[in-house]
């Protein structure tokens, strides 16, 4: 995928931070979808494209061993999730000041990655692309792969969870749209075996 040379950077600096949870392959994959929804609304990409390659990289900073207990169905270490919106939004202002990235956008940057999880409500639209870019990777191929292997969970039972999902997790409704394509596709899928 081509990037501008300023994302590229910024891309570089997040991938020491990326290389854990299988988090090179779901930025890659939630940045496709933001640009998709940068597409489709509104949103501002200066804001959108850097806080989606860097949302995650506060997971660095916790113990792998640690990820499970942080995240998933049943969460026994919730507390976990937010350190790692946290320190990925210092980490964040850090490389962005580092390539003097615009001020007012770090801020707003930093704001949306400090809340990732965590905040249910979005406060911008480029938020509201971030949070749903994030979510829909969740139904991607590999996405789906990822999670299935990760909570053991079963390929019908999984997707019907995902469908009950739609109508909450989604902002926009072009999110809401690529969400069920992928469903679609995904049940496909499994009928092919
Ligand atoms: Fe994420």
């Amino acid at each position: 995928m081509l990037l501008k040379p300023i994302y590229q950077k910024v891309y570089e600096r997040a991938k020491p931070f990326l290389r854990t949870r299988k988090n090179l392959i779901h930025t890659k994959i939630s940045l496709r979808y933001a640009l998709k929804l940068l597409g489709h609304g509104k949103g501002d990409e200066e804001v959108v494209i850097p806080a989606i390659l860097l949302h995650d990289i506060g997971w660095k900073t916790i113990p792998e061993n640690l990820h499970l207990t942080a995240f998933g169905p049943n969460p026994s270490n919730p507390k976990l999730a937010r350190i790692h919106e946290v320190k990925g939004a210092k980490i964040a202002k850090a490389i962005l000041e580092e390539l003097h990235y615009p001020p007012e956008k770090v801020t707003e940057i930093c704001r949306i990655i400090r809340g990732h999880d965590s905040r249910k409500k979005a406060i911008s639209p480029s938020d509201r692309i971030v949070k749903d870019a994030d979510k829909l990777f969740r139904y991607s191929k590999k996405g789906m792969a990822i999670d299935e292997d990760r909570f053991c969970v079963r390929r019908k039972i999984h997707i019907n969870f995902l469908e009950d999902q739609i109508e909450k997790w989604f902002f926009l409704p072009t999110a809401r749209r690529l969400a069920r394509e992928e469903l679609t596709q995904r049940e496909k899928e499994m009928n092919w075996g």
